[in-house]
């Protein structure tokens, strides 16, 4: 599978795998970890177990959002891609406990040709790297490419949630959904009260116009976990978007 746009090469992960050094602690612990998570054993757990429902997060970070989702539904799995070491130690030190999470460290395209056809019941992108510069913007994980690729392995009715404090990225993601007709909006999403954001006039103009239409995305959706970096973008009074796609025709 190829999920590039324009000349982005095809498995090259833009952003960092880690930061500041593991503690050798962290470090044995990763290496543990990622024999027992790796890609061959993927399949292992499902083959043991039947799961009502399977769900993926791209990029977990430290994992907030999908731990608390894995507590809420024993009955369920949630599968986790996350590069970033330092963010995958973290999560998976404190997941140990849950049979029903598996935690991957590693770019989600390696992952994605592993599941079958119509398996996932749904998606969560939640602030993906934003890579706000102009020249940058082709190192977004979400594009038209992804997306379809993505929409190959849903179930109907299989939920897409995406979120970003990067407003023109919003805007193409809103665009991108609206164009396909593989996806509606959700409504039925309860959200805290609504916040006009008052779009800022540096936006271009088809972005202004695209979340002008949207603006009751900018309210949090209550069921969804809040984040490390989406706690760290509300603090800093940035905007932030949240959509709910299901899949499906329109
Ligand atoms: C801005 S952080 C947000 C982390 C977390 N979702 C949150 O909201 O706190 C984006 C994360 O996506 C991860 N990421 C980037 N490219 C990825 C890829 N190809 N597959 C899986 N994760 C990826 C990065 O390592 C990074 O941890």
């Amino acid at each position: 599978m190829d999920f590039s746009e324009n000349d982005t090469p095809k498995t090259r992960l833009y952003g960092r795998r880690r930061s500041h050094g593991l503690k050798p602690s962290q470090w044995q612990y990763l290496q543990e970890s990622v024999a027992e998570t790796s890609l061959l054993h993927f399949t292992d757990a499902f083959e043991k177990r039947v799961f009502s429902h399977i769900y993926l997060e791209i990029g977990f970070g430290a994992g907030e959002h999908l731990l608390a989702q894995a507590e809420a539904c024993s009955e369920a799995a949630f599968i986790g891609a996350e590069p970033f070491e330092n963010g995958f130690v973290q999560a998976h030190q404190k997941a140990a406990r849950l049979s029903n999470l598996f935690l991957h460290n590693e770019d989600v395209r390696l992952l994605l040709p592993l599941f079958p056809p119509a398996s996932l019941d749904g998606v969560y992108v939640l602030f993906p790297d934003p890579w706000p510069k102009r020249r940058h913007q082709k190192r977004r994980l979400m594009n038209k490419a992804f997306l379809e690729a993505l929409a190959l392995l849903f179930k109907p009715g299989g939920e897409l949630r995406f979120a970003t404090d990067c407003l023109d990225y919003a805007a193409e993601v809103i665009r991108l959904i609206e164009e396909s007709s593989d996806w509606r909006w959700k409504t039925t999403t309860p959200r805290t009260p609504h916040t006009l954001v008052e779009v800022p006039c540096f936006c271009k103009a088809t972005t202004q116009q695209i979340l002008k239409a949207h603006t009751s995305f900018f309210a949090r959706p209550l069921s969804w976990p809040e984040t490390r970096y989406e706690c760290k973008a509300l603090q800093r009074g940035r905007a932030c978007c949240y959509l709910s796609a299901l899949y499906g025709a329109k």
